[in-house]
């Protein structure tokens, strides 16, 4: 979604700052602006588009001044044009760039527009600028001026704001959405993420909820929400800039893939003990409380939800725990019966999807025993708000499209699993522990399945729609493989649990529909057989990931990926692989943007 950053510094920022929204393109956005001040006032530059088309503007009529602010917009109030792009300017004199959602913004904008202010705009972003101009005109104090504008907000904000008459500071605010403070040399810096920030610094402050914050080059002055001075916690943390190149890949998304075997061996080290697997996830005062729970309720959004879904398998099968899943934007909204003894475990990648942020907030009325979050950034707000974190390793992931983040959540899920099934005795735990300590080799073996995937993304690339079918874990892998081919190629993929197809969508079965099966050799495999045979039979064309490729019937309609045995507890994680990487060839092949698919952002920080 929306990216911010800003900086102020004893060099000229006008290039720094469109070099730092190069880095904020994954999140998604639709145009992108750049405001610089000096002694001349203020300047500013927006483009509908890419970053790039701002930066050709920036070549043409560079924008002189050593402190501003730039953004890229993911349209919500208002279409993406170039007056709706940000930042947005109050008489001349206070620019402001926003990510989040004013959710009273209607109201403030009839105040204003009583007071005799002028809209330029349809975003709500407009009005925290001339909400600012209006508290200023009365305080002449700006740190009280934000304060007020701040109270007036109602919503989520991490907003930016330079003044014509201050040429050298920079004031910004945050509430609901994630902002860091990066510290430079004779510079300080905000940005709505620390990548935009990884050429400049590795010193950052992470915002609070309510926190405001005045800057010039050389000070640094941080206030919470009732106005009182505070220092926040100083983290040193180096983000190569190989964590945010492609290197030698055509596409983040293909690195990311490739990155696989190595992420996940990170996210077990050090904890794939023979001894306790939960001593080395959580802190000792958590384990009398794990010890007695009775049930989980899992609660996340897209990929993240799919990772729940399988972890609910696991908890059931592996460790005998009761355990449901939903999605974060239904659970928020809903009355909820909670049972004692009851874990509520989020899942994200991000650590800021609005919806399971409000899920949480949510679920902290209902008397769960405790909130767990397995997530990939430590400082987010999820891992803020919960009370255990269980960190991914999965390293920075700029595709839109989740790949890694999705099997180093599975991986973390796992060892969860087996931690409290360790607790409860369960049997059969250490076969899936050495299974799983052999992991990043099984996936690395299957990234070679690439030359055999590649034909079949060709002539898969050739249809409007797809079904992906598959029985227990393999349902919500097919879930994740249907979303990967809809997000970055745009054909429509639907998944089933291979029972039902007979109870609906086998009816759009014909010779226009391909058919994934995903078909491990256990127990339910004749199942699956039979579900193949009805799709035969109506001329429909199949691809069936399989380690028993003999059991099905060779023919022009029916094409193998084949699959390494394994154990099942490590099926959804091997499965996952060859659908990520055929859903990438097919978007290659019909040459969409594989890693910002349009209308997608990364980070879903609005509801
Ligand atoms: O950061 P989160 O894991 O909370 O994000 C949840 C979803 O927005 C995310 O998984 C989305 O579905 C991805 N684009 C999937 O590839």
């Amino acid at each position: 979604m929306c990216g911010v950053i800003g900086a102020v510094s004893h060099e000229q920022v006008g290039q720094l700052l469109v070099d730092g929204l190069q880095r904020l393109e994954y999140r998604g956005y639709d145009s992108a602006g750049v405001v610089t001040v000096s002694e001349k006032g203020l300047a500013r530059l927006r483009e509908v588009g890419k970053v790039r088309a701002l930066n050709q503007s920036m070549q043409k009529s560079p924008l002189f001044g050593q402190c501003g602010l730039a953004h890229t917009r993911w349209a919500t109030h208002g279409k993406p044009t170039q007056t709706n792009a940000h930042p947005h300017v109050s008489r001349d004199s206070v620019a402001v760039v926003h990510n989040g959602i004013i959710d009273n913004c209607d109201a403030i904008r009839e105040e204003l527009l009583a007071d005799g202010y002028v809209f330029a705009s349809e975003t709500d972003t407009e009005v925290i600028a001339h909400a600012f101009h209006q508290a200023y005109g009365e305080t002449k104090d700006a740190i009280l001026a934000l304060r007020q504008t701040c109270d007036r907000l109602h919503g989520t904000y991490a907003f930016g704001l330079v003044l014509r008459d201050e040429p050298g500071k920079l004031w910004a605010a945050c509430h609901g959405s994630p902002l860091v403070v990066g510290i430079g040399d004779q510079a300080h810096y905000i940005a709505s993420d620390m990548v935009a920030l990884a050429s400049l610094t590795s010193r950052y402050i992470y915002l609070e909820d309510g926190d405001s914050v005045v800057m010039t080059q050389d000070h640094l002055q941080i206030f919470n929400k009732r106005n009182q001075p505070v220092t926040r916690e100083l983290h040193e943390l180096s983000l190569s800039v190989g964590q945010t190149s492609k290197g030698e890949y055509r596409h983040h998304m293909l690195k990311e893939i490739h990155e696989q075997p190595e992420v996940i061996k990170n996210t077990l080290a050090g904890r794939l003990t023979q001894e306790d697997v939960l001593a080395s996830l959580f802190p000792e005062e958590a384990m009398t409380m794990l010890e007695g729970i009775d049930r989980v309720q899992i609660v996340a959004c897209g990929t993240s939800y799919n990772a729940g879904m399988v972890a609910s398998y696991w908890f059931e099968s592996i460790a005998g725990i009761p355990c449901q899943v939903e999605i974060a934007s239904e659970y928020r909204y809903r009355h909820h019966v909670v049972k004692d003894n009851a874990l509520f475990l989020t899942i994200s990648q991000s650590g800021e999807t609005a919806d399971t942020i409000a899920a949480l907030k949510h679920a902290q009325m209902f008397g769960y025993q405790a909130t767990v979050t397995v997530c990939n950034a430590a400082n987010s707000a999820l891992a803020r708000l919960s009370d255990y974190v269980l960190l991914t390793q999965a390293g920075v992931e700029i595709g839109v499209a989740s790949t890694k983040a999705f099997t180093t959540q599975l991986t973390v899920l796992l060892l969860l699993v087996l931690g409290m099934g360790q607790q409860r005795q369960c049997e059969g735990l250490n076969v899936i522990k050495q299974g799983l300590a052999l992991l990043p080799e099984s996936v690395e073996k299957l990234l070679d399945l690439a030359s055999q995937i590649e034909p079949i993304a060709q002539w898969l690339s050739h249809y409007q729609h797809a079904l992906y079918l598959g029985r227990h874990t393999c349902y919500p892998i097919a879930q994740e493989g249907a979303l990967k081919l809809k997000e970055i190629s745009y054909i429509h993929a639907e998944a089933y649990p291979a029972g039902e197809l007979k109870h609906g969508p086998l009816a759009l079965v014909d010779e226009n529909m391909p058919i994934i099966i995903l078909a491990p050799n256990d127990g339910m495999i004749d199942k699956l057989l039979a579900n193949v045979q009805e799709v035969a039979a109506r001329g429909g064309h199949l691809v069936v990931l399989t380690d028993a490729p003999e059991r099905f019937a060779k023919s022009q309609n029916t094409r193998i990926i084949p699959m390494p045995a394994i154990m099942p507890a490590l099926v959804p994680l091997l499965y996952t692989v060859p659908l990520q990487l055929l859903a990438y060839d097919v978007a290659t092949v019909l040459g969409t943007d594989v890693d910002q698919p349009r209308n997608l952002a990364k980070s879903v920080t609005v509801e």
